[in-house]
């Protein structure tokens, strides 16, 4: 299994703090932003991580994180997102690194207090499909909303006005190999974005959908209120523990 940090995009929700900086670089109180999804897939035992950056501040993960001594690792693997294009868009890059193998996927912005392991245990029995976190949220409106028959998801909704659970798809999702046959047949929603819940659909679609709810907070970090919110969080019961 391999492990795919997203961490590219404009981060124009947090303007001007992204105006000369990527996001993902941004601090989440005494460390950058992507510290933390690289550690919730190291503390999983992922070692083989690809980061998919952009725009014009890529060099500077390279300076950040090396070879990812800081983490334990011995190397990283990086690609470049030309121009933008949604979550699906950038995780298609991934392609010729996951290389037919499973990936776990993690949006660069996403911070938890406690670790996936359990759930990854689960997808590395899992024979084929897909399976996503969920975490109960009181703002699910800001989120891919599942929605459920029983136990079972029909189907994941982007951002509902009226959602129609209180739980959010957080952004660490897990795919078998046919995640990138699915994002190439993919359009691009009214926001113009090649959607990661449209991929998510898919497998629902095709009854090859999994879900945990994940144990311990979680946060995106990706507006004002939500960035300052994932700084307190670590700084009151820090982040990423075993
Ligand atoms: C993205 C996904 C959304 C998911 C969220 C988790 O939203 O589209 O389904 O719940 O990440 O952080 P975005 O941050 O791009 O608005």
């Amino acid at each position: 299994m391999k492990g795919v940090v997203l961490a590219g995009g404009l981060g124009s929700r947090l303007y001007p703090l992204t105006k000369v900086t990527n996001k993902h670089l941004l601090p989440v109180y005494n460390e950058p932003m992507i510290y933390y999804p690289i550690r919730i897939l190291v503390n999983a035992g992922i070692d083989e991580l690809l980061i998919v950056t952009g725009g014009n501040n890529a060099g500077d993960f390279l300076r950040l994180l090396e070879n990812g001594k800081d983490f334990g690792l011995k190397h990283i693997n990086y690609t470049y997102q030309q121009g933008e294009g949604g979550i699906a868009a950038a995780l298609s890059l991934a392609e010729y690194f996951a290389d037919n193998d499973k990936i776990i996927v993690v949006l660069g912005d996403n911070i938890i207090e406690g670790n996936i392991k359990s759930a990854v245990e689960k997808f590395h029995t899992q024979e084929e499909g897909a399976r996503i976190l969920l975490k109960e949220v009181p703002d699910p409106q800001r989120f891919g909303v599942p929605v459920f028959e029983g136990k079972k998801i029909v189907r994941v909704e982007e951002k509902p006005a009226n959602p129609a659970s209180n739980f959010a798809v957080i952004g660490i999702y897990m795919y078998d190999q046919k995640v990138f046959e699915f994002i190439r047949s993919l359009k691009p929603s009214q926001r113009g974005e090649l959607e990661i819940t449209d991929v998510n659909n898919f497998y629902i679609s095709e009854g090859k959908m999994q879900w945990d709810v994940l144990n311990g907070w979680w946060s995106d970090a990706g507006t004002f209120e939500s960035l300052q919110y994932a700084g307190n969080m670590v700084a009151k019961t820090g982040a990423n523990k075993i």
